[in-house]
């Protein structure tokens, strides 16, 4: 006798019915760069359709990611100065904590995430203080503390520390219960390699380490057993979600973290990068592709999904697939689409 998997395939109706893994809008969190000045929207060289914005431009693209379905953003700060203790991260007035305020003024409703990180704003780029050529462990914690618990005062919702450093969880969790901020989750970059898909990222936020690289803190990539010793570490130092980045090529750890926790994965800026300079060249079809890449972190078992492509404009529809591109909203390949089926996240 034939085994027939091509019988559920027959028809639409049948093949959605079936479908494993359905998706919508309220899981996907924008990453976004916030800079010093005023009226500038200016575009990230290496991440062509992305914006390093202005704390008043700014407000403008929340509006456009509100209006497309966006419920959630994350906040990247591109200091003017920065000095040796990244002074800047954990200002009172430094830009991550007064684009918090914007935004949190204008858009009450939007959940604000702010990465928690020394590298943007140490001149020598590396993710925590330095001792020597090292980074060193302990004393960054405090910093690292500080920082989470400037933003939370500023008005974020949750905050993710992505500088992997050991025992930051504890600490910022500690730190934010003494200030009363017992309710406000970590989302923990928990299991965060090692990776060269970072480069547009560190043109875009200018956080390129001076010398050396970031080996000695941010994981090996041939390492599986590690991530998940990171991944339980964090859950018992208070993370309440653990995400793994990059994406497309981890996502064999998603699925192994995901067993037992709630798990993000970021698509980061390499990634995005070059599904548009292959859609740019003609090799592949951008729309088809982002929909393919989401689906795969989805059915890993992501429960978020951070990517620079649900950018601008994006939608959920109950019924069919709808690509959104340059603000107007076209309806086309309904064949594919379904009930929850997302609509995808195409930057105009
Ligand atoms: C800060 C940070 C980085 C990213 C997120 N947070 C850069 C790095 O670790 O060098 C990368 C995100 C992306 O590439 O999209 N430490």
């Amino acid at each position: 006798m034939i085994t027939r998997p091509r019988r559920l395939r027959q028809n639409p109706v049948l093949r959605k019915m079936v479908r494993e893994t359905r998706m919508d809008a309220s899981s996907l969190i924008y990453p976004m760069f916030v800079r010093e000045g005023s009226g500038i929207k200016e575009e990230i060289p290496a991440m062509e359709g992305q914006y390093r914005y202005t704390t008043n431009t700014m407000l403008y693209a929340l509006e456009d990611l509100e209006k497309a379905g966006v419920r959630s953003v994350m906040f990247f700060g591109i200091p003017d100065v920065k000095d040796e203790i990244g002074s800047g991260a954990y200002a009172e007035d430094g830009i991550v904590q007064r684009a918090l305020r914007e935004a949190r003024a204008h858009f009450p409703e939007m959940y604000l995430i702010t990465d928690v990180c020394m590298c943007e704003y140490t001149s020598h780029g590396h993710c925590g203080l330095l001792k020597g050529h090292d980074v060193d462990n302990d004393s960054t914690l405090e910093l690292l503390a500080k920082t989470a618990v400037s933003h939370v005062q500023a008005g974020a919702d949750m905050v993710a520390p992505s500088d992997m450093m050991d025992g930051r969880v504890l600490a910022i969790r500690n730190a934010l219960d003494d200030h009363g901020y017992e309710n406000t989750p970590i989302m923990s970059y928990a299991v965060k390699y090692a990776s060269s898909f970072y480069a547009p990222f560190r043109d875009a936020a200018g956080s390129a380490p001076s010398f050396g690289d970031r080996k000695s803190y941010q994981m090996d990539f041939h390492n599986r057993k590690e991530a998940l010793k990171e991944a339980q570490l964090d859950v018992s130092e208070g993370a309440d979600i653990i995400m793994v980045k990059p994406a497309m090529t981890y996502l064999d750890i998603v699925r192994e973290v995901a067993d037992t926790v709630n798990v993000p994965a970021y698509s980061v800026s390499g990634e995005y990068a070059m599904v548009k300079a292959g859609a740019k060249l003609g090799c592949v079809d951008e729309e088809k592709i982002v929909c393919e890449m989401a689906t795969g972190v989805y059915r890993a078992g992501a429960c978020v999904y951070l990517t620079y492509f649900c950018e601008g404009n994006c939608r959920v529809y109950r019924e069919g697939v709808y690509w959104v591109k340059g603000g107007l909203y076209q309806k086309n390949h309904l064949v594919r689409g379904g009930s929850f089926c997302v609509a995808v996240f195409i930057s105009a």
